[in-house]
């Protein structure tokens, strides 16, 4: 009698468990290591004989009997957790997704990589110069000598370093204000022939729409011993073409000057604006795109390059100005004031390639 008395009290404390953890805490308490109910089956080892044989089956059976009580229990349990918490945790779908922000290519980044894969097509690779160039690279070499009138074409940045007496006899260094320094440093490198092309930042005291004073240019240099104007003509167009995304293109070649090509011609391309955006390839306004011209023999000797063997081309872009014609950008200055807006609007996805393109044409 006791026993079932025992049992159903037992029972009681299974049912009011009302949490798993509850119900863990109660099983513990009967069939843990030190539980009431372990605590009885033990009880049997102190009794006779006698005694043990009528308890001990009545033990087990409540153990059994608590063992199927707590397991169905759990269950019941665990269910209604699972009710409760779909009940309660409930996604809305419908709801706007937070905002991302990731960054977006720059322009010009842009820009500069798609020269540089063109160019890669035309079997050129990539050369390097220092921002911060010598006298000697940035003029001298280029057959541009300290009285040259040409210097002062270029409005230059100074950086005079001077020595620590004030004294600024020291010639100075200067930020370079053309890609043109990398080709004497290319070649005194590594010698003739040669097929590059060295994209990077150059400098010159400008401000107005179409010129800032920090902008990038491409430069392009190929040295042979039977390189001509011809090739030169032929390269440019096919980049533009291929730059573009044109069929034909319309380009005029202008007779020019500078001291480190001869001849030299400065490349101007057909466009137009339409509602405050430029469009390339038809029209009647022309923007300059590039200077270029024969590699002046001078320049090939101060490379140390032989210059009764080889001759070559020389070209240089201004990157910006290709990037404000492919993509209708009207203002070259806002391209470097770091407007979040400009930028949202005009810069590009990571994983796309030209949406701006798709939007213009679109
Ligand atoms: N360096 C010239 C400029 O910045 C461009 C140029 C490069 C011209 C190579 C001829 C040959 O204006």
């Amino acid at each position: 009698m006791k026993i079932e008395a025992e049992n159903i009290n037992f029972l009681d404390t299974i049912e009011a468990a009302q949490s798993v953890e509850e119900l863990e805490q109660a099983r513990v308490g009967l069939l843990g290591k030190k539980g009431e109910v372990t605590h009885l089956l033990r009880s049997l080892g102190q009794m006779n004989d006698e005694e043990r044989k009528l308890k001990s089956p009545q033990y087990n059976k409540l153990k059994q009997t608590l063992e199927e009580a707590i397991k169905e229990k759990r269950e019941v349990l665990v269910n209604r957790e699972i009710e409760n918490r779909m009940d309660s945790e409930w996604l809305d779908i419908t709801q706007d997704s937070r905002e991302i922000n990731t960054g977006l290519i720059h322009p010009v980044s842009r820009v500069t990589e798609e020269i540089v894969s063109i160019f890669s097509d035309l079997g050129f690779s990539v050369a390097e110069g220092p921002q911060i160039e010598s006298d000697w690279y940035n003029f001298d070499s280029l057959n541009i000598p300290p009285d040259h009138p040409a210097r002062q074409e270029f409005d230059t940045f100074y950086i005079n370093p001077g020595d620590d007496n004030g004294n600024d006899s020291i010639s100075p260094n200067v930020l370079r204000t053309h890609t043109s320094p990398v080709q004497v440093r290319f070649m005194e490198n590594h010698g003739a022939p040669c097929r590059i092309i060295a994209p990077g930042r150059v400098y010159r005291s400008d401000y107005d729409l179409t010129h800032t004073p920090m902008f990038h240019q491409i430069e392009g240099l190929v040295v042979g011993e039977d390189i001509s104007m011809s090739n030169l003509k032929w390269v440019l167009i096919e980049f533009c073409k291929a730059f573009f995304e044109l069929e034909s293109i319309d380009l005029r070649f202008r007779a020019s000057h500078f001291p480190f090509t001869e001849p030299s011609a400065e490349v101007d391309i057909r466009c137009s604006w339409v509602e405050n955006s430029l469009v390339v390839g038809k029209g009647d306004d022309w923007m300059e795109i590039l200077g270029s011209g024969m590699v002046h023999p001078n320049v090939l000797e101060a490379a140390k390059v032989d210059s009764n063997k080889f001759q070559g081309f020389a070209f240089g872009m201004g990157i910006d100005r290709l990037a404000m014609l492919k993509y209708g950008m009207p203002d070259l200055r806002s391209f470097f004031e770091n407007d979040m807006r400009w930028l949202k609007h005009y810069g590009f996805a990571v994983e796309k390639t030209s949406n701006l393109y798709d939007k213009l044409s679109g």
